[in-house]
C-alpha cells in the first residue's frame, strides 16, 4: 500500500518524509490556500523535495473539460510529465479524463464520494480513484466500505486502476483499508504519525533505556562500551 502525504507545506513533508516510508504528496486547491503563496511556486518547490519515483498529485481546478486539458497541459510543463493530474469526477472531468487518457497523462480520479463514480472514473482512464473516507463517514455512509467496494469492482471488472483513498480523522480508518489491501492512502501529517503511536511501545522503551542506564551509566548506549 502506497503512504502519501496530504500536504502542502514544505517543512511538514520533509519531516514525515524523514520519519516514515512516504510514496509521494497529494494536493488539492484547499490544501494550497491554507498553505498560501503563489500555488505552482508551492508545487514546484514539492517537486524538487521528492525523490526520484515519488508521486505528486496536483488538481486542476477549470470547469470545463477542454480547460481542464489545458490547465493539465501546463501543469506537466512546470511539474514534470510523471506529476498525476487530479480531476473531480463531475461530467465535464470525466469528458476531460478521456480526453487526457488518449494522451497517456497519469490521471487521478478526485472528490468522490460513491464507488458508481469511482466506477466510471477508472473505465474513462483514471489510473487513481480517491474516494473521500471522511467525508463519506460524515454523510451518515461507511467511507471504508466504499473504498473497499471500489477495489473489489476493479479487480472483478479487470480495470487497470487502483483506490488513492483519502479524507482520514484516524488510523483505524487507514488500518481497515490496508487489511483489505487498498492500493494506495493520502493523509495529513498527523494521521501518519498516528499509525504507530502506541503508549505501551512508549513504555517499553522507557524501561529498556532505565534498564540499561543502571546496567553501564546514564547516557551510555552499545556504542561507548
Ligand atoms: O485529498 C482529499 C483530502 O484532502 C480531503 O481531506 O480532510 O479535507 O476531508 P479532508
Amino acid at each position: 500500500m502506497l503512504i502519501l502525504v496530504d500536504d502542502a507545506n514544505l517543512e511538514a513533508i520533509k519531516k514525515i518524509y524523514e520519519e516514515f516510508p512516504c510514496d509521494g504528496v497529494t494536493t488539492n486547491p484547499s490544501i494550497l490556500k491554507k498553505q498560501g503563496g503563489n500555488p505552482m511556486e508551492v508545487l514546484k518547490a514539492i517537486r524538487e523535495f521528492l525523490p526520484e519515483g515519488a508521486q505528486l498529485h496536483a488538481q486542476v481546478v477549470s470547469l470545463t473539460a477542454e480547460k481542464m486539458v489545458d490547465e493539465a497541459h501546463h501543469m506537466l510543463e512546470v511539474l514534470g510529465k510523471d506529476t498525476f493530474i487530479k480531476v473531480p469526477v463531475t461530467s465535464e472531468g470525466i469528458k476531460a479524463m478521456k480526453l487526457l487518457k488518449n494522451e497517456n497523462v497519469n490521471i487521478t480520479a478526485t472528490a468522490i464520494y460513491t464507488s458508481m463514480q469511482a466506477f466510471i472514473a477508472a473505465k474513462a482512464g483514471a489510473r487513481y480513484t480517491a474516494p473521500y473516507v471522511n467525508r463519506i463517514d460524515n454523510m451518515g455512509a461507511d467511507g471504508v466500505q466504499v473504498a473497499k467496494d471500489i477495489h473489489d469492482m476493479f479487480r472483478m471488472h479487470n480495470l487497470n486502476a487502483d483506490v488513492l483513498a483519502a479524507s482520514f480523522k484516524n488510523s483505524q480508518q487507514v488500518l481497515n483499508l490496508c487489511k483489505h489491501g487498498i492500493g494506495s492512502v493520502t493523509a495529513a501529517p498527523d494521521v501518519i504519525e498516528g499509525l504507530i503511536k502506541h503508549d505501551a511501545t512508549t513504555n517499553a522503551v522507557d524501561v529498556f533505556t532505565k534498564d540499561f542506564y543502571s546496567l553501564v551509566g546514564e547516557g551510555n548506549t552499545m556504542e561507548n562500551l
